[in-house]
């Protein structure tokens, strides 16, 4: 499809590619790979924000959204939950829109840290947290969005997320209240870096700002809405709006990639090989470029704050379609085959 700024979705394109996807073989495969891994029961809900242990740890939604609009939703994808971490590398892009790549890298940096999501760990030399992939770096990219007070600021972050999701979004209070109130340790490293210049003195307006963008709430199908429209160069492929300068793009997925899963990045991108961000409620975006966006949601996560079931629909996804962005030679099943509906005359397996 023709990349255009087209305001809003066409209704007939919609309908096209509902019908579409209801007959592509790939709806298939994604509901085998959620019945293989709906039993799957290692890993806890998080429980150090209190509003988030009362989560329902056999909830599991996985949607798949592909770059020209056909839309696949299994299992608990309607199911609501706070975005978390994963809402980290769309906020970075909105600070490269508003202040241009040079001013951002001049206050976070781009390099992994091999560390926790919430490790206190600064760059020294370059005076600046290490990436905007981890709690730090996220808070320091949450100071740098615009606006004349704490409203206006908020308003734009929530217009951005808005022109992702192609709807608009809203803030569960309680995970929000509940953020605010145990936030000591981001409160301590917002505080730390006012302390060395890296954050400017409005710190406590940024990290409400923080709270607050981490418990927008979304469901599995948002983020793989999310994801294809990274994947299509910034523009929502169902609503045909852009979200974001497509020059930036890439700067969100080369941070995917090397920073997005914490700890576990390096082993992620060896493995799986998709730029991809996950949460502590349990989300996890991932963005195959020019093909498609993945959103999966299971709250079980593991050590380093990752949800189980999530790694491994990806490692699967990744592995049998050849999905790794250094793949080359595939010679693999075709997902662009199985993403083109089955004539009734055609018998399968
Ligand atoms: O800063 C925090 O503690 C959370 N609100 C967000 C952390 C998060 O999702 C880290 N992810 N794995």
């Amino acid at each position: 499809m023709e990349k255009t700024d087209k305001p809003r979705g066409d209704y007939l394109d919609v309908l096209l590619n509902k019908m579409k996807s209801a007959a592509a073989p790939f709806r298939d495969v994604l509901r085998d790979l959620h019945t293989k891994y709906q039993t799957l029961n290692e890993g806890n809900v998080a429980t150090y924000i209190p509003e988030l242990a009362k989560a329902n740890p056999d909830w599991f939604g996985l949607s798949v959204v592909t770059a020209d609009g056909q839309v696949f939703d299994i299992g608990d994808a309607q199911q609501t939950f706070t975005i978390q971490s994963v809402s980290k590398p769309f906020v970075f892009g909105l600070a490269l829109e508003e202040h241009g790549r040079e001013k951002v890298l001049t206050k976070v940096g781009v390099e992994p840290t091999g560390e926790a999501f919430n490790s206190i760990l600064l760059d020294e030399a370059s005076n600046r947290p290490f990436n905007p992939m981890v709690n730090a770096g996220a808070i320091a990219t949450a100071d740098l969005i615009n606006g004349k007070d704490f409203p206006e600021r908020l308003e734009r972050l929530l217009r951005m997320f808005g022109k992702y999701c192609g709807r608009d979004v809203f803030i569960d209070n309680g995970v929000f209240l509940s953020e605010r109130a145990t936030g000591h340790r981001n409160r301590a490293m917002g505080h730390l870096m006012l302390n060395f210049g890296m954050v400017s003195n409005r710190v406590e307006e940024t990290l409400e700002l923080y709270f607050q963008q981490c418990s927008i709430l979304v469901n599995s199908h948002d983020l793989a809405v999310m994801g294809a429209t990274l994947a299509n160069g910034g523009i929502n492929p169902i609503t045909h709006e852009r979200a974001i300068p497509s020059a930036f793009v890439k700067d969100l997925l080369a941070s995917m990639l090397s920073c997005g899963m914490y700890d576990y990045a390096g082993e992620w991108a060896y493995r799986v090989g998709i730029p991809a961000k996950s949460g502590v409620a349990g989300g996890l975006v991932g963005v195959i470029p020019g093909q498609m966006g993945v959103g999966v949601f299971s709250p079980r996560l593991d050590a380093k704050g990752n949800t189980v079931r999530g790694i491994k629909v990806f490692q699967e996804l990744s592995e049998r379609f050849g999905l790794h962005v250094f793949e080359s030679g595939f010679q693999g099943e075709s997902l662009r085959q199985l993403l083109q509906p089955k004539r009734s005359d055609e018998s399968h397996g």
